[in-house]
């Protein structure tokens, strides 16, 4: 077929049916690997809806919650090769990647509250880790809460000698290793999906885990008692690959930008409620008991954590350690 046939028979089809040259919505898959009805799962959902309406539907956000798409020790590759556009995992998993540096997060006892959390995300150590993951192919783009980490066990964990010879899961951090091993338990690296029947069918004894995401992979089913040590956080990095969000039209970048200032604004703002109603939950389900700890106990916990801070004070960065350690107030 000549170049001008084909033209005039474009042009034709064009003016019968203008749909099928509308131009395609720019689409952004965002995976993650929690429950929607967690401070994650719906601050994706408020991202979502802000930038599909402040777009006029230029961008399309496809959420895939509860590892549909990939489990966390897959996602980052597949967010580097670009199967997925957006990712928020845990900041506790950027080792594996490389950028050691964001298990400062993961030093026990380090922070005592939102406030303080908010104090190095929202400074220089935050915009700090982000600059280091740009040689990966990855832009940071926010910072979400979860919230403070209890420990759960078929058994009462008042002291950290309870935890001896217990099998922990945790998350891909060495920093959670040593903490783990200070505490006298063996930790074991596993993907998040995978928590419930490592517990049910004994492959684990226990877990660390904010409670929320406790409630929400129904982990009280399984464990008999939450020990609120409160000592470690679940934080997250809002991440996209930075090729997809360099090439993107300029006026859709700002209009995205200030959609994720807003849903980060939003997920915060809701972390702490969500995680004192799962407590309430898991309280009112009667299959977990809650262990509340005295201020003496507690102290013998964050104790045992100090080991933890030296040992890994070159892996996170020792100026950056006493930088936050200066942030929160933090006294070794
Ligand atoms: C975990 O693996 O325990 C958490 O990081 C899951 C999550 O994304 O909150």
């Amino acid at each position: 077929m000549k170049l001008n046939t084909l033209t005039a028979l474009c042009a034709a089809l064009a003016l019968a049916s203008p749909g099928a040259f509308a131009q395609q919505p720019i689409v952004i898959k965002f995976s993650h690997v929690v429950a929607v009805n967690t401070p994650k799962g719906k601050g994706a959902e408020q991202f979502k809806k802000l930038a599909e309406e402040r777009t006029g539907g230029k961008v399309k956000v496809e959420v895939y919650p509860n590892s549909a798409l990939f489990k966390d020790g897959e996602e980052m590759e597949a967010l580097q090769l670009g199967s997925v556009q957006m990712l928020a995992p845990s900041v506790s998993k950027f080792g594996p990647l490389g950028a050691r540096e964001f298990e400062i997060f993961d030093i026990p006892y380090i922070f005592d509250s939102y406030d303080d959390l908010h104090k190095v995300t929202e400074g220089p150590v935050g915009q700090g880790l982000f600059k280091k993951l740009e040689s990966k192919g990855i832009t940071g783009l926010a910072y979400w809460d979860n919230g403070f980490k209890e420990m759960s066990a078929n058994k009462p964990l008042r002291k950290p000698d309870d935890m001896k010879g217990l099998k922990f899961r945790i998350q891909s951090s060495k920093v959670l290793g040593d903490q783990m091993k200070a505490f006298g338990a063996l930790p074991q690296v596993m993907a998040f999906s995978e928590v419930y029947q490592a517990l049910q069918t004994g492959v684990v004894d226990g877990q660390e885990n904010t409670p929320s995401n406790f409630f929400t992979q129904k982990m009280h089913e399984v464990q008999k008692y939450l020990t609120m040590t409160d000592h470690g956080v679940i934080e997250y990095a809002v991440i996209v690959n930075k090729k997809f969000w360099d090439g993107l039209p300029a006026d859709i970048r700002k209009t995205l930008e200030g959609a994720m200032k807003d849903a980060t604004k939003f997920a915060n703002d809701i972390a702490k409620k969500e995680n004192d109603d799962a407590l309430a939950a898991i309280k009112a389900s009667g299959k977990t008991e809650i262990v509340t700890l005295t201020p003496a106990e507690k102290e013998a916990w964050k104790k045992a954590a100090l080991a933890v801070h030296k040992d890994n004070e070159s892996r996170v960065g020792k100026d950056t350690l006493q930088l936050v350690y200066k942030e929160t107030g933090f006294k070794p």
